[in-house]
């Protein structure tokens, strides 16, 4: 399954879909994130199995960045079940290490591009209010999606979910 017809250079990441091997590379970027823990690695890995062994054209997306042949980073999006072409970003990450060089811009960049090729309308996020997800409310926030709601308290008391939404077309 090749989502992007070419591999997606940049100065500093070279952005490809996802093959089946990637699962360990992104198993490592999560335990790498200095954010995430083993219970986000057992959610993201079932995301992955299942996209390969229940393929569906409605089913999670994956992207992975490259530096210097090493993943260093993920993203995983798709269409929103029961919307009209309304396509979510679950998930998004960059090895700490391999942070603030452009990783992660490319990857939103292809995710969005592949949305809109795919005739995506809205793209929605969901992350949380606390500091650590600051970079990521930056990078959001830097490709003009706008901080639309938050659900105080939803991942836990002082937590707030904060939803993030984008019109591409
Ligand atoms: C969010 C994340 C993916 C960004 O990856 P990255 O490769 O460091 O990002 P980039 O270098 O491409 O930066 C792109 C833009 O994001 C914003 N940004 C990224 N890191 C930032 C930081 N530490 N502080 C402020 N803004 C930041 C900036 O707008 C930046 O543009 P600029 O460099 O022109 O200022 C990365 O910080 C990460 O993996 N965070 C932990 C996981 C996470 O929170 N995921 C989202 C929830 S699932």
């Amino acid at each position: 399954m090749a989502w992007l017809e070419s591999p997606a250079q940049t100065s500093t990441a070279l952005v490809r879909a996802a093959t089946p091997d990637d699962g360990a590379a992104i198993r490592n970027v999560l335990l790498n994130s200095d954010l995430f823990g083993i219970s986000d690695v057992e959610c993201v890995d079932a995301m992955f199995v299942e996209t390969w062994e229940r393929p569906q054209p409605d089913g999670y997306r994956w992207l992975v960045a490259e530096r210097a042949g090493a993943v260093i980073g993920f993203a995983c999006y798709g269409p929103e079940s029961l919307t009209q072409d309304t396509w979510d970003l679950f998930w998004i990450c960059v090895a700490s290490s391999a942070r603030r060089q452009g990783a992660g811009r490319a990857l939103l960049q292809a995710a969005l591009h592949d949305a809109l090729m795919h005739h995506a309308r809205l793209m929605v996020i969901y992350t949380s209010s606390t500091p650590p997800y600051a970079p990521a409310r930056q990078l959001y926030a830097a490709f003009g999606f706008k901080h639309v709601a938050t659900v105080p308290d939803y991942y836990r008391d002082g937590d707030d979910l904060n939803i993030y939404w984008k019109r591409l077309r």
